[in-house]
């Protein structure tokens, strides 16, 4: 890409890294007909599952919102940015709903209408999260290549450090 950021290159990891997520979401979800038995493996599956979708959209998504969305609104950006927040409140609680229920699945197993509830809330969210993740790919990035200059590139990579890790 063009004029990397530092701040777009550290997005850009986060992004392919929640798409792997997302991917082996996909994959659990399509190899189960029925309801599964939850055996040591699919436990632990379950547990990375929630741990990491968990903190993957509350974290990125925050950091987006709190300290890079600002720099856009600042400069008139504002289309992008109300875009974007909106998706984010669309896919944040179906985030958290699918982490929710893998964390009861660890415990208590899957009953035919939770595993129902799952799959359904998991489709629906690799859809629209990858959807959100493509579109910043293509717009966000090179917005942010175009618009955020060197020394608040540093700033929001030293944060983005911080809060996200
Ligand atoms: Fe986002
Ligand atoms: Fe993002």
């Amino acid at each position: 890409m063009l004029n990397q950021t530092q701040i777009g290159a550290l997005l850009h990891q986060d992004h392919m890294s929640t798409i792997e997520t997302l991917q082996g979401l996909e994959e659990l979800l399509g190899k189960h007909r029925n309801t599964p038995a939850v055996d040591d493996d699919l436990r632990f599956q379950l547990k990375r599952l929630a741990r990491t979708l968990k903190a993957e959209v509350e974290k990125h998504f925050g950091f987006e919102e709190n300290h890079l969305f600002p720099v856009f609104v600042e400069q008139g950006e504002t289309g992008i940015v109300m875009m974007l927040t909106h998706e984010h409140r669309s896919i944040l609680p179906l985030a958290l709903q699918v982490a929710d229920i893998a964390v009861a699945a660890q415990e208590q197993g899957f009953t035919d209408e939770t595993w129902r509830n799952f799959r359904d809330a998991g489709g629906e969210l690799v859809e629209r999260e990858i959807f959100h993740i493509q579109k910043e790919e293509m717009g966000l990035l090179a917005a942010i290549s175009a618009l955020v200059e060197p020394e608040v590139d540093a700033r929001l990579a030293e944060t983005y450090r911080q809060v996200v890790g």
